[in-house]
């Protein structure tokens, strides 16, 4: 496990957001957010519906600009150069609707293009990542005809196969099976150890506890907390607590039984 990254200095930092905002007419969706990532860690974006995750992700991405503050990524101000940053940065959108009118196989091979992978290379990454998802025999189905586990294996394989170094997953794991969510969850690991980072935002917690070094939790557009999950413990004053009872706290929604009592009336 990996500390937190108080004591490193900012050239080791993989993402770095100051003062960051974004209002979409009257809805705040990020709030003077301030936020540093350390190369090599896995942060867990937790927080409610309509909280700000997949905002501040695709920020990070540059698909959506702040109205105020500065991001930096990988060392680079977004600003100064949103290409060169991309092609080093891995995502996976929270919707699968990748190109439904391509197989599998030629969704793949366009996106090695993209990143101007090499054709050896990319033949290789793909059959190797065909086969650990258990999508081999597929590739030449069109996407159109894939289940929605099937789809987001596809998007999560465009988004690792050119070796990048951040990644930024929305809710990668929600359909996949047991086996290939595992799979993909030890290859994160794994990529950690080779200083990859990851920011991955989940609803289920235990995704979060088992797979993150550090969990931010997001509450309209704020993170209400960031931290191990020693530190979060400490944070909520719930010493022995799971991740669950946490949130719950930490977001102000632990009434959770006059609300399902009030329901089943
Ligand atoms: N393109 C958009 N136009 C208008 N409002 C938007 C847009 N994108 C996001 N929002 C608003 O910004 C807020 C944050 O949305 P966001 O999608 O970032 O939340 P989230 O934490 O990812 O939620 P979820 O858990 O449902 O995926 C919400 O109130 C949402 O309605
Ligand atoms: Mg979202």
């Amino acid at each position: 496990m990996h500390n937190s990254v108080k004591s490193i200095g900012s050239a080791s930092l993989a993402v770095k957001l100051t003062a960051v905002s974004k209002r979409y007419s009257d809805v705040t969706a990020i709030d003077n957010l301030n936020l540093e990532v350390g190369k090599g860690e896995i942060i867990g974006l937790l927080g409610p519906n309509g909280s700000g995750k997949s905002t501040l992700i695709k920020m990070i991405l540059g698909l959506v600009k702040p109205d105020s503050g500065t991001i930096s990524v990988l060392d680079i101000p977004l600003k100064q150069n949103a290409i060169g940053v991309k092609k080093r940065v891995g995502y996976v959108p929270e919707d699968s609707t990748a190109y439904e009118f391509l197989t599998g196989l030629e969704f793949l091979d366009f996106a090695g293009d993209v990143f101007q992978m090499g054709l050896d290379e990319k033949k290789k990454r793909i059959e190797e990542f065909l086969k650990a998802l258990s999508l081999e025999g597929r590739e030449g189905d069109m996407i159109s005809s894939y289940s929605e586990g099937m789809k987001k294996k596809i998007l999560i394989i465009s988004a690792l196969m050119h070796k990048p170094e951040l990644l930024l997953l929305d809710e990668p794991l929600n359909t996949l099976d047991p086996k290939s969510a595992r799979i993909v969850k030890d290859l994160l690991h794994q990529l950690a150890l080779q200083n990859v980072t990851t920011i991955i935002s989940t609803h289920v917690l235990e995704i979060a506890q088992a797979v993150c070094n550090r969990i931010a939790i997001m509450y309209e557009g704020k993170l209400l907390a960031l931290g191990t999950m020693d530190e979060l413990r400490q944070q909520a004053k719930m010493p022995n607590s799971a991740l669950e009872d946490i949130f719950l706290k930490l977001t102000g929604t632990e009434d959770i039984q006059p609300i399902v009592e009030a329901l089943s009336k």
